[in-house]
């Protein structure tokens, strides 16, 4: 039958070794996603969120089960065609923030486009920026914005790859709410298009009550929340 689903994972294994010895962090873990569809998933700090965006993103190998992006097998592409996909189709917003500050923000939402061979005209970004409340930014370096205002270049460069699937890390957090409805019209807009699934790690309540499904992370297993 075919797969119908953006993105699937199944049975998905990681675990750390640390000074407490090795810990389970995702036990088994299955996860599905179709384009046009916003998941957001919640869960108490440490439960392994992050852990299992870095797995969905390749950017962490999985130590067991397997992740099918569009029908690929994830973890078993090599590391430039990971790369490939996380300047293309694969967009990820983090939460520690990855800006390069010897870059201006243009520069810097531009980038992946570069890697990807995709060409961009200023008035996309323009626009693209105005959306986001950071109209007139395009030439500032990191260094002169905000926490808030860099996550929102983050997110704007992540946007600029017109992806099918973003994966994105508690984006909400720490902005004011008239901000954070910012980052929710852009999220609604891109599930309204259907072209993009959206994974949404977040515990940002207006966030979660716009989302088509809620997942809670415990015991390093996705589950309905209670
Ligand atoms: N590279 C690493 N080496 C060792 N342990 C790690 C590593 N990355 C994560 N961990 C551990 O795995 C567990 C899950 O971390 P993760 O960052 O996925 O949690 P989280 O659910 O995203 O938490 P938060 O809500 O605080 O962001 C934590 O106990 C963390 O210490
Ligand atoms: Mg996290």
């Amino acid at each position: 039958m075919e797969d119908r689903n953006l993105l699937s994972c199944e049975g998905l294994e990681r675990s750390f070794r640390d000074s407490r010895g090795s810990r389970l962090i995702l036990r088994g873990l299955d996860l599905s996603l179709r384009r046009g569809e916003l998941l957001c998933i919640s869960g108490r700090s440490g439960a392994g969120k992050s852990t299992l965006l870095h797995c969905l993103a390749g950017l962490l190998r999985p130590d067991g089960g397997s992740i099918r992006f569009e029908g690929q097998a994830i973890e078993k592409l090599s590391e430039t065609r990971r790369a490939r996909l996380r300047a293309g189709p694969v967009a990820v917003v983090f939460q520690s923030l990855r800006l390069l500050e010897h870059l201006s923000v243009a520069e810097n939402i531009l980038l992946p486009g570069l890697f990807a061979g995709r060409r961009r005209k200023a008035d996309e970004i323009n626009d693209l920026l105005e959306e986001l409340g950071l109209g007139g930014y395009a030439e500032a370096m990191p260094s002169d914005l905000s926490g808030g205002e860099r996550q929102r270049v983050s997110l704007a460069r992540s946007l600029m790859q017109e992806p099918s699937l973003l994966l994105a890390d508690e984006v909400t957090a720490n902005l004011d709410r008239e901000t954070a409805e910012m980052i929710l019209g852009v999220f609604d807009r891109l599930r309204s298009s259907g072209r993009t699934g959206i994974l949404a790690v977040t515990h940002h309540p207006d966030l979660i009550g716009m989302a088509d499904r809620h997942l809670r992370m415990e015991d390093g297993l996705l589950a309905e929340p209670t």
